[in-house]
């Protein structure tokens, strides 16, 4: 792909990897990915914001093959999706400074071992100028990791948000065509791997209240050519009171953990509460993580294995607690054969979540009567515990 016009002296760089399908070896990316960068060339200087990941190197320093100089490598974010190619760049542009917070010099040192005198830490708030261009950096921690910033092109009012507000869509469109698919795609990766630090990315969404941004472009996905909608989308994702939502991850063998959710899904929508499945045997893991975004209550259904909880319900419990969701409510129900520790277990996995426990309903192989009319019981209690908390 050759370099890509956005405004004057503004070009997008960057590689489309439409075949990963998984990053970090954890996280599912079902539309592959981009990795942007981003060149832009001021009257007097000329800089790349962040590069590709290191395989993709090739195809951005084919990009650069006919740019003469390069004074400032601005590198957002430490991940190597983004920062992998730098000491390839700094091969052909020795000349060229690194910009960076002073967290993330330390991580570029040990992960990639950069230089020392290849570095310029800037502050938050600090400009430089490229003459008749300006930049501003911003410090915006945790999106997605500690030394994270954005970069605002004052005179065109770009802010560069690297995994802030990005989304994982390979597509030859350079700005956003498709909102709802974006939406999506967006959601997903603020729940895989921003959700935790909500307390921090609020201070930088106030942050960029004071900025009079018109376009956004992130480090994967589109560019937003009108923000307003993905910024409003993290305000409710990221401060928004969780929604009359109940998240349903179980696990069934041989029917009975089934026949329970099932129950308790039907009554709780009977109660005007609106629930999703996720049938841990073949779901993707990353809509669950989605779900949570909104969730009030995760109610978890397993049977019980080797004496404790399936290991895929043991897997999204591990997983809900380490993204530490909103989520006010949370229950187990599940099915055993002679006994064993479920519960015990899964309460000792979730210690980030801020959660009152409801009521855990467990059945003695398939489920009684009285099994049931305790699932009755325990969605009357969810939609009690919702309308209490008028979540909508
Ligand atoms: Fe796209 Fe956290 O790297």
């Amino acid at each position: 792909m050759q370099k890509r016009r956005i405004t004057e002296r503004v070009h997008w760089l960057g590689a489309i990897d439409w075949d990963r399908r998984l990053f970090d070896s954890l996280v599912p990316l079902p539309d592959g990915t981009t990795y942007n960068a981003y060149l832009i060339e001021g009257s007097e200087k000329t800089v790349l914001l962040d590069t590709v990941d290191p395989p993709m190197t090739d195809e951005l320093m084919a990009q650069l093959a006919g740019v003469s100089k390069i004074d400032f490598i601005v590198s957002h974010h430490a991940e190597q999706d983004h920062s992998g190619a730098i000491p390839r760049v700094l091969e052909r542009f020795p000349e060229a400074k690194v910009i960076v917070t002073p967290k993330a010099k330390g991580m570029l040192t040990d992960l990639l071992k950069i230089p020392e005198n290849a570095f310029v830490t800037v502050d938050d708030g600090e400009t430089i100028s490229l003459g008749d261009k300006t930049l501003k950096f911003i410090h915006t921690p945790w999106v997605h990791w500690p030394e994270t910033m954005s970069t605002y092109l004052e005179e065109d009012h770009i802010l560069f948000s690297c995994d802030f507000y990005g989304s994982h869509i390979a597509t030859s469109d350079l700005f956003v065509t498709d909102q709802g698919r974006v939406y999506e795609a967006a959601k997903r990766y603020f729940a895989e791997i921003m959700m935790p630090f909500r307390k921090v990315i609020t201070k930088n969404i106030e942050k960029l209240n004071g900025y009079d941004i018109r376009m956004i472009a992130p480090s994967h996905g589109q560019i937003y050519g009108q923000p307003a909608w993905i910024m409003d989308a993290y305000r409710d994702w990221v401060m928004g009171a969780p929604h009359n939502l109940v998240v349903l991850p179980f696990v069934s063998m041989h029917g009975s953990s089934r026949q329970l959710v099932d129950r308790l899904a039907s009554c709780l929508v009977a109660h005007g509460v609106r629930v999703e499945l996720f049938n841990l045997a073949v779901t993707d893991i990353g809509k669950l993580a989605m779900a949570l975004v909104d969730a009030a209550t995760i109610v978890v259904g397993t049977p019980t294995v080797l004496a404790g909880p399936h290991p895929l319900a043991a897997y999204a419990t591990l997983l809900a607690n380490a993204l530490r969701p909103k989520v006010k409510f949370l229950s187990i129900i599940g099915s055993y054969g002679w006994g064993g520790k479920t519960v015990e277990t899964l309460a000792g996995m979730i210690p980030n979540l801020k959660v009152e426990v409801l009521e855990p309903v467990l059945c003695k192989g398939v489920p009684s009567e009285t099994d049931f009319e305790d699932l009755d019981k325990l969605a009357g209690v969810i939609a009690a515990k919702h309308k209490e908390n008028d979540f909508k």
